[in-house]
């Protein structure tokens, strides 16, 4: 069939259109094979998770995901079912015939995508000969003792099987486009290209192995991307067979993709290939039906926060709540890649500021990174128990006040205040009251018990810069060493609740292909600080005109030193603390409004775009050989807010128009910022004509 023309366009009618053939899905079966399918580990969960939505809208029954099965996974995320389609189950039960397990079911996540995951476990017995093969195919040898390269090897192996028979079941139609992440799909691509099996495929990249582990090393990376002996440097980090295996995989993908320009850049160098097209992170962008549910939101998850911080500093609450600032870092524990490092080093300098101003806020920095625990420690559980029993002491005495009262207004008379509480009610708040004094130690920086307690990173340093949560402290920290649950007995929040009541995400990465983190704040309203060496900060430098207008801070890691990355990070937090309450939910509203930006609605047109495209290198007889569009988003960039003042250093404040003396805590105050920034926008909607729209280049 002809494919059709589809052309889109964003609601608000400021981001680029889009035109764009069409792919005819009905004559084509898709298929996403990463470790991460179920299976969460960082970012690239995301990805997958988040763009199954707009895939399966667009692919229905023809879609499918696959993955490695874990039984926990399956048990609590998957229903198992049928395939609907007979190829499918013919091929499944080719593996299954044949002693290997392979489950089949729907995904219970927003669109319910199908997964098709295979049990590494059963499969084992073939390990060697598959080793075999791969030494056969392209010479990598792998060592015994990496199992993670392993069991790739087992799920490469299963999926190039599966694809054979699937293949073999199809005939010439419908066509197979499969799409591969990260080096752990690596195998499975290599296979199905060496056996020439009829499959279009791409490969994405979501960083580079060997980029990582330099960064994390210290190495001046971004200077020297072109100096560096690859086949060197990975045999010394012991990664050389995985290295291999990602180059490999890069190499025979008819369409090599990667998440961010940077990243591009770094896989030329590294991998020796320029990818075809960089298709960016997006997200499943939820819109609320009021217009400021997402600001009501903060305050509720905030007040949750608020408790948690009560209990934390129980007997040490002699700072204001109400002026307290709470920033966060939150990722795989990769301390230098993440920033990690000078985020705590701004924290001191932050500290001292806040000090010499004499501010009167004081800054919670929370570290959600997760490390080798052993349970939360005792002193935590503590404070939240005492924190339990003052609220619990309060109902009680409160319920009996609340009666007494009650019984004289029945009576017509109003009780004598110093008779309504009794003796008995006095001590028991005083016994509540002495509990919480009785505390000798300083509130704890870390909650949990940590195994490598001395030799940690993040607690060696905050030993290192003194910043224990001393009571003349303005910055506090918190380390919590997992990600968050919402049935921890400590601070029982979903990591998006928590995300939503914090006032500002830092996340100063020095290695960083893409980053949700950043992003996620961003659609919850929340603002954060990012870095230009990091996928999302270039995204957001190239297509938003003034990113710290809309509470996008964007520090400098690439031309600056350490040093002056780190004051610059500094005066970033120290503005932000000097904001008013007004002023911050001014930029909160803003931040929000960049969600379209970052939605899969838009952003999923660069898979689209892949997709055909290795459609037309794979089969150049049927589709078209290079697809008629240019993706390219040059130009395009997300203007100012309107009320912004056109120099870039008056719009650091983002202060449109208030001044700092309106500042004032009184909530009723907010309504009316709501309406004005919502005039604000009305005004931007219609001073904005879209300045460049995508088409043939
Ligand atoms: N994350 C989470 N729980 C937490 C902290 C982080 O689920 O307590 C998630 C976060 O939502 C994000 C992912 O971990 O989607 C980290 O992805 P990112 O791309 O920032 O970094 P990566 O780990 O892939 O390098
Ligand atoms: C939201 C709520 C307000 C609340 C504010 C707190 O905007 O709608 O009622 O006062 O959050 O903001 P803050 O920046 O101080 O956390
Ligand atoms: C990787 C990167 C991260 C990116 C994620 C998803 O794990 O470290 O920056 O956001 O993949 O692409």
């Amino acid at each position: 069939p002809l494919p059709r023309s589809l052309s889109m366009t964003s609601l608000s009618g400021v981001l680029p259109a889009w035109e764009e053939d069409e792919l005819p899905v009905e004559d084509l079966l898709l298929f996403e094979v990463s470790w991460e399918v179920t299976n969460k580990v960082g970012g690239i969960y995301t990805v997958i998770q988040t763009k199954a939505k707009i895939t399966v809208d667009e692919w229905g029954e023809n879609y499918y995901m696959m993955g490695p099965y874990f039984e926990h996974n399956f048990k609590t995320q998957v229903e198992a079912c049928e395939p609907p389609n007979p190829a499918i189950r013919k091929a499944m039960d080719s593996l299954i015939f044949s002693g290997c397990q392979v489950h089949f079911g729907r995904w219970l996540i927003e669109g319910s995508p199908y997964v098709i995951l295979f049990d590494l476990g059963s499969a084992a017995w073939n390990l060697d000969r598959w080793k075999g093969d791969l030494w056969q195919t392209c010479h990598i040898g792998l060592p015994y003792d990496d199992r993670e390269a392993n069991e790739c090897l087992m799920l490469g192996s299963l999926v190039a099987w599966f694809f054979k028979e699937l293949t073999d079941n199809l005939g010439e139609k419908p066509n197979v486009i499969c799409h591969y992440h990260e080096w752990q799909a690596g195998p499975g691509l290599i296979f199905s290209r060496c056996r020439k099996l009829p499959i279009a495929t791409v490969f994405t990249t979501h960083a580079t192995l060997l980029g990582r582990y330099l960064c994390a090393g210290n190495a001046d990376f971004y200077n020297n991307l072109d100096k560096f002996n690859n086949d060197l440097e990975a045999g010394e980090r012991q990664i050389y067979h995985r290295y291999c295996l990602e180059r490999a995989a890069v190499h025979c993908a008819h369409v090599f993709t990667t998440v961010s320009e940077i990243t591009a850049v770094e896989a030329q160098h590294i991998l020796h290939r320029r990818p075809d097209v960089v298709t960016p992170n997006g997200l499943n962008v939820k819109k609320f039906s009021a217009m400021h549910e997402f600001q009501n939101m903060h305050s509720t998850s905030k007040a949750r926060i608020q408790e948690f911080i009560r209990g934390h500093f129980y007997g040490h609450l002699d700072f204001n709540l109400d002026k307290t600032l709470f920033f966060f870092i939150a990722g795989r524990y990769e301390f230098s890649n993440k920033g990690a490092d000078i985020f705590l080093e701004a924290l001191s300098r932050l500290n001292y500021l806040l000090q010499v101003h004499k501010s009167d806020v004081t800054v919670v920095g929370f570290f959600i990174m997760p490390a080798k625990t052993n349970n939360f420690n005792v002193e935590s559980l503590k404070g939240q128990a005492v924190r339990k029993q003052l609220w619990d002491t309060a109902h009680t005495v409160k319920e009996k006040f609340g009666k007494k009262l009650y019984d004289a207004l029945l009576k017509g008379s109003i009780p004598d205040m110093n008779s309504i509480l009794e003796r008995d009610d006095v001590t028991l708040m005083k016994r509540a009251i002495f509990a919480t004094q009785q505390r000798q130690s300083l509130p704890p920086v870390t909650t949990h018990n940590m195994l490598d307690d001395s030799t940690d990173p993040i607690l060696t340093n905050i030993r290192r810069i003194g910043l224990f949560n001393l009571r003349s402290d303005r910055v506090k920290i918190i380390f919590h060493p997992e990600f968050l649950s919402s049935t921890s007995p400590l601070l029982p929040m979903d990591y998006e609740d928590f995300v939503r009541g914090c006032n500002l995400g830092v996340f100063p990465s020095y290695y960083e292909p893409w980053g949700y983190t950043p992003g996620e704040c961003t659609v919850m309203g929340i603002p954060s600080v990012t870095t230009n060496l990091s996928g999302f900060g270039c995204f957001m430098e190239e297509h938003v005109s003034d990113p710290t207008a809309y509470g996008i801070y964007i520090v400098d890691r690439r031309f600056r030193s350490a040093e002056e990355s780190c004051k610059q990070l500094t005066q970033y937090m120290f503005s932000f603390c000097q904001q008013s309450r007004r002023q911050r939910i001014i930029q909160r509203n803003r931040t929000e409004r960049l969600s379209e930006l970052l939605d899969w609605k838009y952003l999923g047109r660069f898979y689209v775009h892949a997709r055909l495209l290795a459609l037309s290198r794979a089969f150049p007889e049927k589709f078209k050989t290079e697809p008629i569009v240019s993706l390219k988003t040059e130009g395009f960039r997300y203007p100012r807010p309107y009320s912004v003042p056109p120099s870039p250093s008056a719009s650091l404040h983002s202060t449109p128009h208030h001044s700092d003396d309106e500042d004032d805590n009184d909530d009723d105050d907010d309504d009316d910022e709501h309406y004005d920034e919502d005039e604000e926008a009305e005004r931007d909607r219609i001073n904005i004509k879209a300045p460049f729209v995508l088409g043939a280049a």
